[in-house]
C-alpha cells in the first residue's frame, strides 16, 4: 500500500553517517516532529544530526491526510472534559503557533498549500448534539467556528461545524522543504540508521552515547521524535494507544468535477475524513477512516474495501488509485506528551501523543522543545505540557494496561492451541506453536515465511494484518514485515527469522 504522497514524493538528499561524530543535538526520527525540531535547533547555530531508520517521512508523516487544522474533530470537548477550559486554550494557542509557523515556512519557501474551511459534520441526531457541544468547547478554548447544516457532501447531513482559514497540503513536499532548510543551516539528515539504545554517563552533564548498528554518535541533547518513544525510560508506551486507520485516493472520470468546499470529518462512527488534492495536475478525492487499535484486526483488507465501497456509493464513478494506512498515538491524558523524559538526569526529550493531529501539534512541540533546549520560554507550552496523567486518566491507563496484559496472555494461549502444521492461504498469516514458543507463519507471493511471533519490545504476541501483509503487535503498536523486518513502533529490533 503506497500513499498518494509517497507515490509523488520529491527527492530528499541525505548525508553520510560518521561513526563517533559528536553533535550538540541528535534527533531520532525524520517525520514532521524530528525535522522541524532539528531545523529550529540548527537555525540557532547548533550542530544537529537527524538519524532516521528508514527514509524521511516513510512512517506516519508521509501517510497522513495532510490537513493543517485547528478544528480537530471533538478534540477540544475531550480536553475540556479531562482538564478544563484553560488547558484547551493553551492547546489551541500551541496548535495555532504550530500552524502559523508551518504555513509561514511554506509561503517563504514557495511550497504550495491550499487554504480551506475545516468542517465537522454529522449524519445523526446524536452527532448533531456532539457538534453543538464541540461548538461550546471551541468557544471556551478561543475558536469561533459556525454551526449550521451547509455542506457540499453528496448526502444529507444533520449538522455541520465550520472553521474558515485552515489549510491542506502535500506532506512530503513540505517535509522536503524543511529538510532542505535544515541542510542549508548545516544540519544533517542521515537515513537508514536505526537507533538501538543509548548509554548515559553517571554525571548530569555527560554526553549521551547514541548506539546504532553502524556505530555510536555522541550528543549533548537527544530528542526522540520516533512517533512513540523508543526508550522505555519514560513509560510512555503505557499511556499511549496506537490507532491505525486507512485512506484511499480516487480519481474521477474525465469532466467530473470532484468538488468539495472544504476538508470534511464525520463525528458519527465510523469516522470518515475527506479532502481533495491536486497532484501533478491531476485531481484526487481522498477518503479516510475505519480506524482501530493496532493489532486488533486481522482482516484489514475488508476495512479498505469498505472505504472504497462507501466512497463509490456516495461519489459515483470514482476509481481508487492509491490505498494506504498509518498509525498515530492517542494519549490517555488527551493532550500530547512533550518535554524532557521524566526521571531522567540527562538531556533526553520526546514528543508524542498527537492523536492524528500531528501536523500542527508536532510543530508546536518542536517550538517548545527547541525553546527549552536553547533556554527560551513559552508560557503556553510550560502549562500545556505540564499536564500529565490526571486522576481519571490513571484509571483508564490501568484498564488499558490490564487489556494489554490480557492481550499478552490471550496471544500466548491462542498460539499454543495451534500446531505448526497449520498452513495459511496466500496473503494470510497465522500464529502457531513451535515447541512452547509462538511462531508466525505467512504466505506472501507464494513464499512461506516463518518468524518468531514474540514482539522484541515487551513480549506481545503478534497478529497478522492482511491488507499490509505485516505482523502487528496489539500491545504498543510495533509492526514488522512478513519477513520480520521492523517497520515502526517502540521496538528497536527485527523479529528472529525461522521461528
Ligand atoms: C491515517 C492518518 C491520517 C492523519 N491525518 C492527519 C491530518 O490530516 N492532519 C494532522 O494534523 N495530522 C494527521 N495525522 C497525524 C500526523 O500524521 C502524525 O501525528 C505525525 O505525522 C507524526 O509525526 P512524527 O514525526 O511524530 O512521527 P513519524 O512521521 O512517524 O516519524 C517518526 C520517525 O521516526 C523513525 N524512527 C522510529 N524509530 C526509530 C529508531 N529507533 N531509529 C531511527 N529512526 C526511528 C521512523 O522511521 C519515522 O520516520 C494523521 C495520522 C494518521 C495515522
Ligand atoms: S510493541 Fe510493546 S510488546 Fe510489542
Amino acid at each position: 500500500m503506497t500513499s498518494l504522497w509517497q507515490a509523488s514524493r520529491p527527492p530528499v538528499p541525505a548525508d553520510p553517517f560518521t561513526p563517533g561524530a559528536s553533535y550538540d543535538s541528535v534527533v531520532v526520527g525524520a517525520g514532521i516532529t524530528g525535522i522541524s525540531t532539528a531545523l529550529l535547533l540548527a537555525r540557532s547555530g547548533q550542530r544537529v544530526a537527524v538519524l532516521e531508520a528508514r527514509r524521511a517521512g516513510d512512517v506516519t508523516t508521509g501517510n497522513t491526510t495532510g490537513k493543517v487544522s485547528l478544528l480537530q474533530g471533538t478534540q477540544l470537548s475531550t480536553i475540556i472534559r479531562h482538564h478544563g477550559a484553560e488547558t484547551a486554550r493553551h492547546y489551541v494557542t500551541g496548535n495555532l503557533e504550530g500552524q502559523s509557523w508551518l504555513l509561514r515556512f511554506c509561503r517563504e519557501h514557495g511550497i504550495p498549500f491550499d487554504t480551506a474551511d475545516a468542517v465537522n459534520y454529522s449524519v445523526t441526531a446524536t452527532g448533531a448534539t456532539v457538534l453543538a457541544a464541540e461548538l461550546d468547547a471551541c468557544r471556551a478554548a478561543g475558536l469561533s467556528p459556525t454551526l449550521g447544516n451547509e455542506s457540499s457532501l453528496p448526502f444529507a447531513v444533520t449538522s455541520s461545524l465550520r472553521l474558515a482559514g485552515q489549510a491542506q497540503f502535500h506532506p512530503l513536499q513540505v517535509l522536503a522543504g524543511l529538510v532542505a532548510d535544515l541542510r542549508s543551516h548545516g544540519g544533517a539528515l542521515i537515513e537508514g540508521v536505526r537507533v538501538e539504545g543509548i548509554t548515559t554517563g553517571k554525571l548530569k552533564g555527560d554526553k549521551i552515547r547514541v548506539n546504532t548498528a553502524r556505530g555510536p554518535v555522541m550528543a549533548e541533547h537527544l530528542i526522540l521524535a520516533t512517533g512513540t518513544p523508543i526508550l522505555d525510560r519514560g513509560g510512555h508506551f503505557s499511556v499511549l494507544t496506537p490507532q491505525r486507520s486507512y485512506a484511499v485516493a480516487f480519481t474521477a472520470e474525465e469532466g467530473s468535477p470532484l468538488e468539495l468546499d472544504g476538508m470534511y470529518l464525520s463525528v458519527d462512527p465510523p469516522t470518515r475524513s475527506l479532502r481533495t488534492s491536486v497532484v501533478n495536475s491531476r485531481k484526487y478525492l481522498i477518503t479516510g477512516g475505519n480506524g482501530h487499535r493496532v493489532g486488533r484486526q486481522t482482516h484489514t483488507q475488508g476495512l479498505v474495501d469498505d472505504l472504497v465501497r462507501w466512497t463509490q456509493q456516495h461519489f459515483g464513478s470514482v476509481h481508487p488509485v492509491h490505498h494506504w494506512s498509518a498509525q498515530d498515538y492517542e494519549p490517555a491524558s488527551a493532550v500530547p506528551y512533550v518535554g524532557r523524559l521524566p526521571l531522567s538526569r540527562h538531556n533526553i526529550y520526546t514528543a508524542t501523543g498527537y492523536n492524528k493531529w500531528g501536523l500542527t501539534n508536532a510543530v508546536a512541540a518542536a517550538l517548545a522543545l527547541s525553546a527549552e533546549i536553547l533556554g527560551g520560554h513559552m508560557p503556553w507550552a510550560r502549562k500545556l505540557y505540564a499536564t500529565r496523567v490526571a486522576p481519571q486518566d490513571a484509571l483508564s491507563t490501568v484498564k488499558s494496561n490490564a487489556g494489554a496484559g490480557l492481550e499478552l496472555i490471550n496471544g500466548w494461549l491462542g498460539s499454543l492451541a495451534r500446531t505448526s502444521t497449520v498452513n495459511p492461504p496466500e496473503g494470510q498469516g497465522v500464529v502457531v506453536r513451535t515447541g512452547a514458543r509462538p511462531e508466525g507463519v505467512c504466505v506472501v507471493d507464494g513464499v512461506t515465511h516463518r518468524v518468531s511471533a514474540v514482539c522484541p519490545h515487551l513480549g506481545g504476541v503478534l497478529g497478522w494484518n492482511d491488507a499490509e501483509r505485516s505482523w502487528d503487535c496489539p500491545l504498543h503498536g510495533s509492526r514488522f514485515t512478513a519477513e520480520g523486518t521492523l517497520l515502526e513502533g517502540p521496538a528497536t529490533r527485527d523479529l528472529t527469522r525461522g521461528g
